[in-house]
């Protein structure tokens, strides 16, 4: 398919480039008035998000309004426990909440990874469907999902934590109830992406959001074994891969079946470049907090990021979403002097 605007495809794929491309973690949603107007007119995030007409003017939003160079599809990590027989709330200003939990072997049994996905996730592939439809080709659409560690966490926790240690406790006392939880989690994942690749998603990223809090040995034997699963699965489209605060295994994930690494703000592009060579893409990794600062002063620090770069491989982008919080003027600047930027060689 022709885009009118292919250069994040492009640059995953390791092509050449004429500009480097940008767009922001969590741009839908979040930042824009637009988005709360709609969000308003239904009665909270999870009708919005399986409301497919809804979720597809949400995604596009930030194509209009802040002239990303991609669309990333409304929706949440947290629709696969969902749709493996975890219900969740999301409370406002709070964030999400399970009332049921896995916390032994025995609840496993209201675990289900054998389902027809497109009939639990069907909304997600029409809002792909209708999105695709409305961004007519201007930009390439980015699907994603959890990676099954960070979802473990979710089903283990039920909610946010600053230290996840329900979660890293069942790794010490229950091992084998981790790794099947782990693989079944993968398997739907792995549907599930399957699923937005055949409704037109171009680009797939897997988040793994909590990555950092599990020490280097632990993350191979229960985050990148699975990932690694998904990576080998994933052959249609270009897949991105975001662990945040994985910085012990950037060496391993570049050796993975991907085109794209994410990074975030604490990791030094340099460093991670050094360690993945030309091989892939790097996507990050402004520091989100930059964009409280001045005009002139995200400029000034985006130029910065911008000049530190030693190849074309990249992807712009923040190290992590931008915060709700945010001024759009601002993000607008951000995006401005990427786009204005000249790559030197
Ligand atoms: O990137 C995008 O704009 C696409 C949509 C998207 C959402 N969530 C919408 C959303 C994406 C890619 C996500 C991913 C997600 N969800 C992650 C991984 C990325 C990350 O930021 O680390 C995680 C950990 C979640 C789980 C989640 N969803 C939490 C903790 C919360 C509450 C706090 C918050 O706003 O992040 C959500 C809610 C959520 N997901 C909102 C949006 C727009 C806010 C809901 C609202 O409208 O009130």
């Amino acid at each position: 398919m022709k885009f009118q605007n292919d250069l994040i495809i492009r640059s995953a794929n390791g092509e050449d480039i004429e500009r480097y491309p940008v767009w922001l973690m969590r741009q839908a949603g979040r930042i824009l008035p637009e988005y709360r107007a709609v969000r308003k007119k239904l009665s909270g995030f999870k009708e919005l998000v399986k409301s497919p007409e809804f979720a597809a003017e949400v995604t596009i939003q930030p194509i209009d309004i802040l002239n990303v160079d991609a669309a990333i599809i409304f929706s949440d990590i947290l629709v696969v426990p969902e749709a493996m027989g975890l219900n969740y709330e999301m409370i406002e200003k709070k964030g999400p909440y399970f009332e049921k939990t896995i916390k032994s072997i025995n609840d496993l049994s209201c675990v289900e990874k054998e389902f027809d996905i497109e009939d639990r996730l069907g909304y997600v592939s029409q809002a792909i469907k209708i999105t695709k439809k409305e961004l007519n080709s201007r930009v390439p659409l980015i699907g994603f999902a959890g990676a099954p560690w960070t979802i473990f966490c979710y089903m283990t926790e039920g909610e946010g934590s600053k230290t996840f240690s329900k979660a890293r406790k069942i790794l010490y006392t229950d091992p084998i109830l981790a790794h099947e939880l782990l693989d079944s989690i993968t398997e739907v994942t792995i549907k599930y992406l399957k699923l937005q690749i055949s409704s037109g998603v171009n680009i797939v990223q897997v988040f793994d959001s909590w990555a950092g809090i599990l020490g280097k040995d632990q993350y191979v034997e229960f985050g990148l074994k699975y990932i690694n699963k998904i990576a080998d699965a994933i052959t249609e489209v270009p897949l991105t891969i975001f662990a945040k605060g994985a910085y012990n295994s950037i060496r391993e994930i570049s050796a993975m079946n991907c085109n794209t690494i994410g990074v975030d703000w604490n990791m030094n592009i340099n460093e991670v470049r050094e360690i993945i060579g030309e091989s892939k893409t790097i996507q990050g990794n402004l520091d989100p907090c930059v964009l409280y600062s001045s005009h002139s002063e995200i400029e000034k620090l985006t130029n910065k990021m911008l000049d530190s770069f030693k190849s074309k491989r990249h992807i712009v982008n923040l190290g992590h979403g931008v915060y709700p919080d945010m001024d759009p003027e601002k993000v607008k600047t951000f995006i401005k002097t990427v786009k204005n930027y000249e790559i030197n060689y």
